[in-house]
């Protein structure tokens, strides 16, 4: 049975004796082969769904390692910043390690969701008027002056978690893929990743991938390489426009003979109904920039073909079901209660 990350991983993470055995078994999660992009686009895809994860995103890797260190360091209570994911794990394992959860979001720029998650769990909800960057830096203020235990992604237990999906990738393919394409906000992941093959590299020779990381086109402040004061985009996980761990993602891009590139939300949305259409995998938006960033860096040439790619879908789809539900356009074809009136329609006999 699977019994969890720190379970797990215990020899490559930094757990003691005393690290509680906390669990949601977070983690394992399935390493879908795309066939039909595959084979349209002539490279061998594979996404890894973090949606899998117990409260749907890959944040429950960091968080399950933040929480335990920060409860066996003594810690009575945890506090982030988010976009909405981080928030929901942060409350989820607060509440099964018992302690006091504050999250501090950007107000009306949270998926429906990941607020219902952090409600549900009992978290200290508070929206600002302000974006991401501007709670971030709150927090960080608060850390410094409280005894509250930050576990934002600048928490380095945050990324000791995270990087476990990538020795998983190494195993579920036997090596490192060619590409790791993935989402970028605050960049704590494609640093955690980074770390994570690099690690499982010098112990099992699995391999170093390109690592090609992609922002919102209205969020790109490494691309653009300044801080972007308003971001938008609708993707809103990463609508981060002064991104915590820049320095790192620009080292992993760098180093792994990658790139940090931007997609735009067009390219977002469309990723968003290729994935759920053509393939039954459904991830939230900011997830599908990865997707997004394949397909445009095949365009390019960046990605070539006969590449083994592995895209990182970071999020659940239904953590934002009121994005699936504009972005389709549907409204349902509504009818008498009445069965010849519904064959029908379904039989063709009717124009729509
Ligand atoms: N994808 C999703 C679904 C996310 O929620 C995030 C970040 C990212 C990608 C980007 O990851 O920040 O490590 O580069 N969400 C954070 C949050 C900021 O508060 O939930 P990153």
């Amino acid at each position: 049975m699977w019994k969890g990350l720190i379970h797990q991983y215990s020899q490559l993470l930094p757990v003691t004796e005393k690290t509680p055995k906390l669990s949601l078994q977070e983690g394992n999660t399935p390493l879908i082969p795309l066939e039909t992009l595959s084979e349209k686009w002539g490279i061998d895809l594979y996404v890894k769904y973090e949606g899998a994860n117990p409260t749907g995103s890959f944040k429950d890797r960091g968080m399950v390692m933040a929480v335990a260190k920060a409860k066996e360091d003594g810690s009575e209570a945890i506090m982030c910043a988010s976009t909405g994911n981080t928030s929901a794990a942060a409350a989820a394992y607060a509440a099964r390690a018992g302690l006091r959860c504050i999250i501090v979001i950007p107000y009306g720029k949270i998926a429906m969701g990941k607020l219902a998650q952090a409600v549900m769990y009992g978290a200290e909800i508070y929206a600002i008027e302000g974006n991401f960057d501007n709670a971030l830096q709150m927090v960080r203020n608060l850390s410094e002056v409280s005894p509250i235990t930050l576990v934002n992604s600048v928490n380095p237990y945050r990324i000791e978690g995270q990087k476990t999906a990538a020795f998983e990738v190494c195993d579920q393919l036997g090596s490192a893929p060619d590409v790791l394409a993935i989402p970028v906000g605050n960049a704590g992941n494609i640093t955690a990743y980074w770390k994570g093959f690099q690690e499982y590299h010098d112990l099992y020779k699995t391999g170093l991938p390109k690592m090609h990381g992609f922002e919102a086109e209205g969020a790109a402040a490494i691309v653009r390489n300044k801080v972007i004061e308003n971001p938008e985009t609708i993707a809103t996980a990463i609508r981060i426009g002064n991104p915590a761990s820049w320095d790192k993602a620009v080292e992993a891009a760098t180093t792994s003979n990658g790139k940090i590139d931007e997609v735009t939300d067009a390219e977002i949305l469309d990723a968003y109904q290729l994935l759920a259409q053509t393939e039954g995998v459904f991830a939230e938006p900011a997830s599908c920039a990865s997707l997004a960033g394949v397909k445009k860096h095949l365009d390019s040439g960046e990605i070539k073909k006969g590449s083994k790619v592995v895209a990182v879908l970071t999020g659940n789809g239904l953590k934002d079901p009121n994005c699936a539900i504009d972005t389709a356009n549907f409204s349902p074809i509504q009818l008498p209660n009445n069965e010849n009136v519904l064959f029908d329609h379904i039989l063709g006999r009717v124009a729509h």
